[in-house]
């Protein structure tokens, strides 16, 4: 049999692979990670971007059983920041030459909110002279949706499948035509085909998930060629179905154990792509964003949404949300991302750079 060491300098890893990097432990869990960061500082450096994230609105018409804003939730005040505030945490973003934000909010598909959103990226575009790059995450669009938002100057996109597991997908998911499998599968394509740079990701440690199922989903991104992808640990909400399963849940440092490592093998399947150290990881640890970013992340989405709102942002509850100012919070990051002998990138925009591999190639 192959040893550990092998294992983690192999060009391709089957689903058994993935599997038992999955489970290491001790010693192999150390050697995955010393090996995740060789690749990530030889690929993508020790460099870091920022993504000024704004959560635009929690109005969704969805009822996934995890989320915590899902449409059935009564007890969540619904809020949709004004175009003011937008415009004014894109010059926030300018200023503090962030390079890019992420505009993200619940599922709505009105033709209102289509053009809302078409609107508002041509006026940051104008407000910020063009200089910062736009990622979106606002969920199943149509083709035509997804090409207005592309052409008003937003470049990537955001759409996670939660779960590459097509009867993951349908257990964690209301039985119905706005929550299928295939229609999720079908707006990634969109996504793609419209021009955008594409991210995806899972939840990890959800209720039913093995280890199988997350090898699968590490090799999902990889069939799907993905540029981007944000994962990040299931955590509860006491107002969501999937509530009732909470005895059955990995405890707390095992589902961050697991995510870490999911990034670490990540980094090994797809060397350049953008990885992101996301809030959730930070919601079980302090410190996990910078641990996820010494074994593979290159990406940070500091908030920038409106203080009042961000109570009413809880996909998930005890999220980390921070009460300091924007320019105290900004400083705070500087020194945890150095703490990881890793660099903030000012005024790039960080696009992914397997993207622009294969945009050089076309
Ligand atoms: N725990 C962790 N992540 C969650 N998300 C939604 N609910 C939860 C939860 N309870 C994630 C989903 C969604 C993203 C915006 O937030 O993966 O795609
Ligand atoms: Fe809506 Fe997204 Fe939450 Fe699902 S995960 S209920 S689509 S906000």
């Amino acid at each position: 049999m192959t040893t550990f060491q092998e294992l983690l300098s192999q060009e391709q890893f089957s689903k058994e692979d993935l599997v038992r990097m999955l489970s290491a432990q001790g010693k192999e869990k150390e050697m995955l990670f010393a090996r995740s960061a060789e690749v990530k500082a030889a690929y993508v450096g020790n460099k870091v971007y920022l993504r000024g994230l704004v959560e635009f609105s929690n109005i969704c018409k969805k009822n996934c059983y995890y989320c915590g804003i899902r449409a059935g939730n009564e007890h969540v005040s619904r809020y949709t920041v004004s175009e003011e505030d937008v415009l004014a945490a894109a010059r926030f973003v300018k200023q503090q030459g962030y390079g890019s934000m992420v505009l993200q909010s619940g599922e709505q598909s009105s033709k209102y909110f289509s053009e809302t959103i078409a609107r508002l990226l041509e006026k940051i575009h104008k407000e910020t002279g063009n200089t910062i790059g736009i990622t979106l995450s606002l969920g199943e669009q149509s083709l035509e949706t997804y090409q207005r938002w592309f052409n008003a100057g937003a470049k990537r996109y955001l759409l996670r499948i939660e779960s590459s597991n097509p009867e993951l997908y349908h257990k964690i998911h209301p039985q119905d035509i706005t929550h299928s499998y295939k229609k999720r599968m079908e707006a990634l394509h969109f996504i793609r085909k419209a021009g955008f740079q594409l991210g995806t990701g899972v939840m990890i440690g959800l209720p039913f998930q093995t280890l199988e199922n997350l090898a699968e989903d590490l090799l999902f991104f990889q069939t799907l060629d993905v540029d981007m992808v944000g994962m990040g640990p299931y955590i509860e909400h006491s107002e969501t179905p999937l509530y009732q399963y909470k005895e059955e849940l990995l405890p707390v440092e095992q589902r961050l154990d697991l995510s870490l490592k999911m990034v670490a093998i990540l980094r090994l399947l797809m060397k350049d792509i953008n990885i992101a150290a996301t809030t959730a990881l930070q919601t079980l640890h302090p410190e996990a964003r910078e641990e996820a970013l010494r074994v593979g992340a290159n990406i940070i989405m500091p908030n920038m949404t409106p203080q009042q709102f961000r109570e009413n942002y809880f996909l998930y509850q005890n999220k980390a949300v921070t009460k300091d100012d924007a320019a105290t919070y900004h400083k705070y990051l500087e020194t945890a991302v150095r703490r990881v002998g890793c660099e903030i990138v000012y005024n790039e925009h960080g696009d992914s750079p397997h993207f622009k591999k294969k945009e050089s190639v076309k």
